[in-house]
């Protein structure tokens, strides 16, 4: 895998946000790096407001700006730098090449129109095929995913199927055009437990070799089953990343540790992070030193002294000064 060019290299990919009263540029997302490798899931985890979204909605350029501000980085998608391209070509890209799968169906789906016919129009963008093989397609793809009678469900409006079905149609979506990289934005955390798991093995089944996949999520038993590479985010920075194998043999950082702590265990796989004490704080409260340090029960005096850095630590790559 490794001797490939990654299908993805995000570098240094910093954003802000314009203040709504100040007009001051805020800085939200700092000098996040990783790659995506044809094949791969890469699992993007940390607590509420950590930065998940904005880093990986960046990539197919789909934050509103303004408010949003890229500061700097490079986005290599296949080799373009994906910033650099006027956003008429940039179009050509989302949907076909990179697909996204958002947390909550009801606001991707359009309420008003059957589920075939959205189905259709999204393969008609990117397709030159007729509208009776774009159905045709569209009806083998909601059997792919699971839904029993396609036949029925095609002629449905959103409302009319379950959330579990929803989110079925939207993997169906995304997946029915090919893209060689998805972002899965917490696909499955708006659904019970049982249908999530579901989704899950769902996804993974589909999961084409030539596709690379950003799956978001909040929760460290999700990562578990679905990662091959971990990135820990906190407060706009990544903290932590390795293999999954790496992380989940021994995690570096603290707040990587905490969240694994969390770890839901086998009998209640799938439920929701315990807290950890205190709050991530927000953009433009973030300080110069270690941004977890005031959670950290191992802070010292010297974690918000100065700037910390991402260091290699063994295979993983950790942001804390003590972590060994
Ligand atoms: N349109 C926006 N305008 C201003 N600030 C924003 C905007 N979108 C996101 N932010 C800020 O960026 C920060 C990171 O948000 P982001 O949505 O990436 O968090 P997240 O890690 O995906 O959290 P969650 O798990 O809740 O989805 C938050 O502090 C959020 O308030
Ligand atoms: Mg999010």
């Amino acid at each position: 895998m490794s001797e490939k060019a990654p299908l993805l290299q995000v570098r240094n990919l910093t954003i802000a946000f314009e203040n709504d009263e100040t007009r001051q540029a805020v800085t939200t997302v700092q000098n996040v790096s990783f790659d995506v490798h044809a094949g791969e899931i890469l699992c993007i985890v940390g607590e509420s407001g950590c930065g998940k979204s904005v880093s990986s909605m960046a990539i197919p350029r789909l934050l509103p700006s303004p408010p949003s501000i890229i500061q700097g980085g490079e986005i290599i998608f296949d080799g373009v730098d994906l910033l650099k391209l006027p956003i008429n070509e940039m179009r050509k890209y989302r949907g076909k090449r990179i697909g996204v799968i958002f947390q909550d169906p009801m606001t991707a789906l359009s309420p008003l129109v059957r589920i075939g016919d959205q189905i259709v129009e999204a393969v008609l963008t990117h397709e030159c095929i007729s509208r009776r093989e774009a159905m045709a397609k569209a009806l083998e793809w909601l059997g792919y995913v699971g839904i029993q009678n396609p036949a029925l469900a095609l002629r449905c409006y959103p409302y009319e199927l379950s959330g579990g079905m929803q989110q079925r149609v939207m993997i169906a979506m995304c997946l029915i055009l090919e893209p060689q990289l998805i972002i899965a934005d917490e696909p499955t955390t708006a659904l019970d437990v049982t249908i999530q798991a579901q989704v899950l093995d769902l996804m993974l089944k589909l999961h084409r070799k030539e596709s690379g996949m950003i799956f978001i999520t909040h929760d460290m038993g999700v990562v578990y089953k679905m990662a091959q590479r971990i990135c820990v985010m906190y407060a706009g920075q990544i903290v932590e990343q390795a293999s999954a194998k790496d992380f989940f043999k021994g995690a570096k950082h603290p707040y990587a540790r905490a969240l694994l702590e969390a770890l839901p265990s086998h009998a209640t796989r799938g439920t929701r992070l315990k807290a950890i004490p205190g709050q991530v704080p927000g953009p433009g409260k973030y300080g110069i030193g270690c941004r977890f340090a005031d959670r950290c029960a191992q802070a010292r005096p010297e974690c918000t002294a100065g700037a910390v850095d991402l260091r290699p630590v063994g295979d993983h790559q950790v942001r804390c000064l003590y972590a060994e």
